[in-house]
């Protein structure tokens, strides 16, 4: 296996001849945990995009383990092991929460598994969703109605619904987005552990949790890679710093209060 789980060649995205995503050569290890940074409007979303196969780039490539997915659909790349965190709205409010992660295993499963749908294995997956309950903290929930459930715990059933996937490569975008403090630092510390055995990139605005995280930072703005490396050597790049000065989003000086 390539140390270089996902890259990217020059990966561009036009809009009627405005360049949102300008050549941007990505290169994620596996095992990490990298984020795209970047004040707003930098192409961030449009970068996750690509990579997910929301969007087709206008020019560029992208590889998987060495393979060329550019031209691949989503449910393709999620076969190869490349899963998309689910967006909240893709759980069911009126299941439990164990309900839920049961209809995301069958889900998941049901298309090329057909085993799992036999009486006899069907205790096999609520004991499988009881296991990425455990792993999300959730255990204590499994019979609350999902609806109930507080923010940052919905973010964990999402994230243990897409570990149902088995994931090579987890892409989160904003996973702490609308947040308040305590959620905040429970779903960080959730990713960090869920992280372990795997590569997670992500898009992040909150610097705490990227410096808290992550291992290697990629910082664009207006469409191309202005900086990486660590989160100390980014936060030190003038011109990183002029970027985030530059816009409205200041959030990468109050990492340091
Ligand atoms: N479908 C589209 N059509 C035209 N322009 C677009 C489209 N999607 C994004 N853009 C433009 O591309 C640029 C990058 O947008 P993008 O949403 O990728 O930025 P971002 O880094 O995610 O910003 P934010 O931090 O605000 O989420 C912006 O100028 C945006 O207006
Ligand atoms: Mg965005």
């Amino acid at each position: 296996m390539p140390d270089v789980i996902l890259e990217t060649r020059d990966l561009t995205k036009e809009f009627k001849g405005f360049t949102a995503v300008n050549q941007v050569s990505l290169q994620v290890q596996r095992g990490h945990i990298h984020a795209l940074i970047g004040p707003n409007g930098a192409g961030k979303t449009t970068c996750f995009n690509l990579l997910t196969k929301f969007l087709s780039p206008s020019a560029g490539r992208i590889l998987f383990n060495g393979t060329d997915i550019t031209s691949l659909k989503p449910a393709q790349i999620a076969r190869m092991g490349i899963i998309r965190s689910f967006q909240i709205s893709a759980v069911f409010p009126h299941l439990t929460v164990l309900e839920n992660v049961r209809v995301g295993l069958q889900r998941a499963l049901g298309t090329s598994f057909h085993f799992w749908r036999s009486e006899k294995t069907l205790n096999q997956l609520d004991d499988r969703a009881m296991a990425l309950l455990a792993e999300v903290d959730l255990e204590q929930f499994a019979d609350t109605i999902t609806a109930d459930l507080p923010y940052g715990r919905k973010r964990a059933l999402e994230i243990a619904t897409t570990l149902g996937m088995e994931p090579e490569l987890m892409l989160l975008d904003e996973p702490t987005q609308g947040m308040g403090h305590e959620d905040v630092h429970r779903v960080t510390a959730l990713i960090k552990k869920v992280a372990s055995g795997r590569t997670i990139l992500m898009v992040e605005h909150n610097m705490n949790v990227v410096s808290g995280i992550c291992d290697r930072i990629s910082v664009l703005q207006r469409g191309a890679v202005l900086a990486e490396g660590s989160y100390a050597d980014v936060s030190r790049n003038p011109q990183v710093i002029e970027a985030y000065m530059g816009s409205a989003d200041n959030n990468l000086a109050g990492a340091h209060g």
